[in-house]
């Protein structure tokens, strides 16, 4: 029997405690330690998964030896920097979006994943969902003959307060667009040559970027939009491909499927709420991809180069924001 893969959590806020539950809907990994700044959300994360190894701080998770493994979830600007440390201590690596923030960082990082040969994934869960893989595959199999216009719309609930203000970077392209940025490579194949971006705080007037809308030019000569904001009906992540011989689209996931006729209308249920709900099973997808990536020794869907190349598109659009203006990827990677 193959032992399972032990997995040290390296964050254990929002996305980390909900990964630690991913986890044990995962066979041949287990959670096998937890580290973050704040003990006591390690602590509390750690209590509802049984006998989990609470550390100080990630040195000393990072020489654990029942660590094969560490899912970092953490800050995104930490994340270059906790990439190299993992990967020198020789362990395997599943890493959340963004890759980092800094490209001299993420290069650091990667080079030190390809010096310890260990696998890097990147938590760009939506690779791994069957609606988006669906629209791959359509688009792979020729279905709408050569895609020509792709749009995005990936839009956040409504949530209350401004966004984080995380200075001069805007967050909403590192947090939110980082998946959309991905998305667009992901179903196209094809790399970022130009972004152009309309920023906006349409939703909270509170002078942070909360609205934008990406517009892009592909490699293959593809172009298109990227809509960021927040939707008073939900979490709507809707997706069309538009080519020479038709279009694709995928419409929201609703709460259910029932529609009730009246005199007033047509009803239908609103999206699912927030992206636990959406995307559950493509997060315990990915952890599944990551473990089976390390007994395999493959290249993960979603690699080191993936999340640089969308940071490098996240950071041509901060560009484009900061001097309004189109800007090329090559100016910047
Ligand atoms: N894939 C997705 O759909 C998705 C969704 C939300 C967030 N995320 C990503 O997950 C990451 C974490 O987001 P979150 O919402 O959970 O944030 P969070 O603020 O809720 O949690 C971050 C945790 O990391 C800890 N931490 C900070 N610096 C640390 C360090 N150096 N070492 C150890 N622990 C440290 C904090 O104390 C906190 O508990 C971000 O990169 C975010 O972009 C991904």
């Amino acid at each position: 029997v193959t032992p399972d893969i032990g997995i040290g959590l390296i964050g254990a806020g929002t996305v980390g405690r909900l990964h630690a539950g991913y986890l044990s809907k995962v066979p041949g990994a287990r959670l096998v330690a937890i580290a973050d700044v704040d003990r006591t959300a390690a602590e509390a994360t750690a209590r509802e998964h049984g006998e989990i190894a609470v550390h100080e701080n990630t040195v000393s998770l990072l020489a654990d030896g029942a660590v094969a493994a560490v899912v970092i979830a953490t800050p995104g600007e930490t994340h270059g920097r906790i990439i190299e440390a993992a990967a020198s201590a020789g362990k395997h690596v599943f890493c959340e979006k963004p890759l980092d923030l800094d490209l001299a960082r993420i290069d650091r990082a990667l080079e030190a994943v390809r010096k310890a040969g260990v696998t890097l994934q990147v938590g760009f869960n939506r690779r791994f969902d069957r609606d988006f893989q669906s629209v791959r595959d359509a688009i792979v199999d020729g279905k709408v003959g050569e895609p020509h216009i792709i749009h995005l719309i990936s839009r956040d609930p409504l949530l209350p307060g401004p966004p984080r203000d995380v200075g001069p970077l805007a967050g909403l392209l590192f947090d939110t667009t980082i998946h959309d940025f991905d998305m667009v490579r992901f179903l196209t194949g094809s790399e970022f040559d130009e972004v152009y971006v309309l920023p906006g705080d349409h939703v909270h007037r509170a002078g942070v970027i909360d609205t934008a809308v990406v517009s892009f030019r592909l490699g293959n000569g593809v172009i298109g939009t990227i809509d960021n904001s927040q939707a008073a009906y939900g979490y709507d992540q809707r997706v069309e491909v538009f080519g020479l011989n038709g279009a694709i689209a995928i419409e929201n996931e609703r709460r259910h499927l029932a529609t009730v006729s009246d005199e007033t209308g047509v009803h239908a249920a609103l999206p699912l709420p927030f992206y636990p709900e959406r995307y559950e099973s493509s997060y315990i997808a990915e952890l599944a991809a990551f473990a089976e990536c390390i007994r395999m020794g493959a290249e993960p869907l979603a690699s080191g180069a993936d999340g640089r190349a969308a940071s490098a598109a996240a950071l041509a659009a901060q560009c484009s924001i900061d001097e309004c203006r189109p800007v090329r990827i090559a100016e910047i990677s």
